[in-house]
């Protein structure tokens, strides 16, 4: 009788399949992190670093406290399901929402509302295209202004009060994060929105959307 070999890994991986799965899926992973690890790390991530050259790269700034109590309702209601937040660079996508979007643009944002889902247009840069009271509105009553639209409507917006000491729990999670925020901004966080709707805040978060880097007609940054 022949002597009885020990098994070698490929031999044991072979014939078990939650180990093949197991090793697959570690290998696979090793790949995903030495792609995505070096982002966190890598000056050349954002443009601004890259290109100091184009100064209002940098204009680009931490959201408010009422703006990023805007943001969070945003992600609350879903908006990310039908509305993306990023321009493709294409022509048609240019032609209609203005300059592509920039990765230093969404640099303070966690998590990001890049997106791909598109129902409604995208809102990377619907910041200053229609007034306050065009969005409240809007957000109360999508085909009172626009018959055809099928947004759901976000009355309820209007009645409910922000809670300062919350969003200034948050302000302080993003600078956990590493959002440069300032320790007045984050002391002033809870007074700074006191008496604000939600509707305030969501409405203060769309009218920053793209308007942090001021995009001179006909400029191409380079990528
Ligand atoms: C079921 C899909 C859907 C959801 C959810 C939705 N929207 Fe919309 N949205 C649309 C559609 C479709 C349009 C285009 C018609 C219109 O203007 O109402 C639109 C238009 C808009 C516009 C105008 C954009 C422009 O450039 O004209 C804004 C701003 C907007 N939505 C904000 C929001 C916000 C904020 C939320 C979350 C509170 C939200 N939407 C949720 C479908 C949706």
């Amino acid at each position: 009788m022949s002597e009885q070999q020990p098994e070698t890994i490929q031999q044991v991986l072979e014939k078990n399949i939650g180990a093949l799965l197991l090793a697959i899926a570690m290998v696979v992973s090793v790949g995903g992190i030495v792609e995505i690890v070096p982002l966190f790390y890598l000056k050349t991530t954002f443009e601004d670093q890259v290109y100091p050259e184009y100064d209002e790269l940098s204009d680009v700034r931490p959201y408010s406290a009422l703006e990023l109590a805007g943001r969070d309702i945003y992600q609350r209601e879903g908006c990310y399901l039908c509305h993306s937040q990023m321009v493709r660079p294409f022509r048609d996508e240019k032609d209609r929402y203005g300059h592509y979007s920039l990765a230093v643009e969404s640099k303070y944002d966690h998590p990001f509302q890049w997106g791909s889902k598109r129902t409604g247009p995208d809102l990377a840069r619907v910041g200053g295209k229609y007034s306050d009271e065009w969005h409240r509105q809007h957000l109360i009553d999508p085909r009172s202004l626009v018959p055809e639209s099928v947004m759901p409507r976000y009355p309820w917006l209007l009645n409910a009060k922000i809670d300062g000491q919350e969003v200034a729990k948050r302000v302080k999670a993003m600078a956990v994060l590493g959002v440069p925020y300032s320790l007045e901004q984050m002391q002033q966080a809870a007074t700074s929105v006191a008496d604000k709707t939600e509707m305030d805040a969501l409405i203060a978060y769309l009218q920053v959307l793209g308007t942090m880097v001021k995009f001179e007609p006909g400029r191409e940054y380079r990528d």
